[in-house]
């Protein structure tokens, strides 16, 4: 589906994305500009990055990195993690977003999470606001269920607007989307970027012997990931990987990206070092045979309906 969101130049979106979530703190500027120039020279044309990343340097160093090359990037960015959904929050927000990123335009605004106490009316409203002045292209929710995504679809319907692309969690320890999201997203014609397809970093195998890196370092992704289970999934994929002789990595980021509902994983590293093996899973043909071994180290999520004993 990667014809449902495009460059301004046309092009359909590229087969992974690149996030900058650690773009200014992680990873300092000058490796912004190799990693940048590393992911351009493998054909990816999607960057996401988001209002509330270390604090603006993200949108800021993005916006300088692109500059060249605009017509021929999906930029991606999103609004709303910190604040409400509200008319004026997002108002505020995305103007800021727009002046880091020196762009009057971009191709997918994303709403960052869903806002309980806001009506959904009063967020699409303002969007058919940005989408009239010609400031986004495509609308986006990220870290939405799938009635959420459904609902917001409806309420964008009165407006004339749509639905775009959703942005969930996904990899191999985070299966939750393929019981409704990724159906639906396939279902109704919505593109899916999905994020962290390295859970963070648990997929590259490396915590198998050390305790250092961001599930350590940061207690959001330790309550995600720093699971038993999922270390074994971690060690079992380890295994296989040298088996295949591969990064754990390339095979992490090449199972997701075999979903045929996936548009396009955002993958992300720190160093061009780091980023290398994700990319590497852009050439990797993962074979049905491999593709099954790996499902089996994982926890499969129950499906959504409990008679499917009876479906045909
Ligand atoms: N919508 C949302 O709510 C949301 C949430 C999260 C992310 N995102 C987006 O998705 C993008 C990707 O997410 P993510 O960063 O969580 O992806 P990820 O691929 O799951 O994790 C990337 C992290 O794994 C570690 N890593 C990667 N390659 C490695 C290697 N070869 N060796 C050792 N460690 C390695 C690094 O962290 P350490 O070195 O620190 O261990 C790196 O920052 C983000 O940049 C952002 O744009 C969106």
């Amino acid at each position: 589906m990667s014809e449902l969101i495009s460059t301004p130049s046309g092009q359909p979106a590229s087969q992974f994305g690149f996030g900058t979530m650690q773009f200014g703190v992680g990873t300092p500027q000058r490796d912004c500009a190799a990693i940048y120039n590393l992911c351009r020279a493998q054909g990816i044309n999607v960057f996401d990055t988001a209002y509330v990343y270390t604090d603006g340097q993200s949108e800021t160093i993005l916006g300088q990195l692109i500059a060249q090359d605009r017509d021929d990037i999906v930029l991606m960015t999103k609004c709303a993690y910190s604040g409400s959904a509200s008319g004026p929050n997002l108002t505020e927000q995305f103007d800021e977003s727009r002046k880091r990123l020196n762009q009057d335009m971009i191709d997918v605004l994303f709403l960052h999470k869903w806002d309980d106490e806001t009506p959904l009316e009063n967020t699409f409203e303002t969007f058919a606001r940005f989408k009239s002045k010609g400031q986004i292209r495509s609308i986006g929710v990220s870290n939405f269920s799938a009635w959420q995504v459904m609902k917001a679809k409806t309420v964008a319907k009165t407006f004339g607007l749509s639905v775009d692309v959703i942005q969930p969690m996904y990899n191999m320890v985070k299966r939750q989307a393929e019981v409704e999201i990724l159906p639906m997203s396939a279902a109704e014609q919505i593109a899916v970027t999905p994020y962290s397809p390295l859970g963070g970093g648990l997929l590259t195998g490396k915590y198998n012997n050390q305790k250092a890196g961001r599930l350590v370092e940061d207690s959001r992704y330790g309550a995600r990931y720093d699971q038993d289970w999922a270390h074994k999934t971690a060690q079992d994929l380890t295994e296989i990987a040298a088996q295949h002789d591969v990064h754990p990595a390339t095979l992490a980021v090449a199972w997701v990206a075999k979903n045929p509902d996936i548009t396009a994983p955002l993958i992300s590293g720190k160093t061009p070092e780091q980023l290398q093996p994700s990319l590497d899973a852009m050439s990797f043909e993962m074979s049905d045979d491999l593709y099954r071994e790996l499902n089996r180290i994982t926890r499969t999520p129950p499906p959504a309906t409990d008679r499917l004993e009876e479906a045909t």
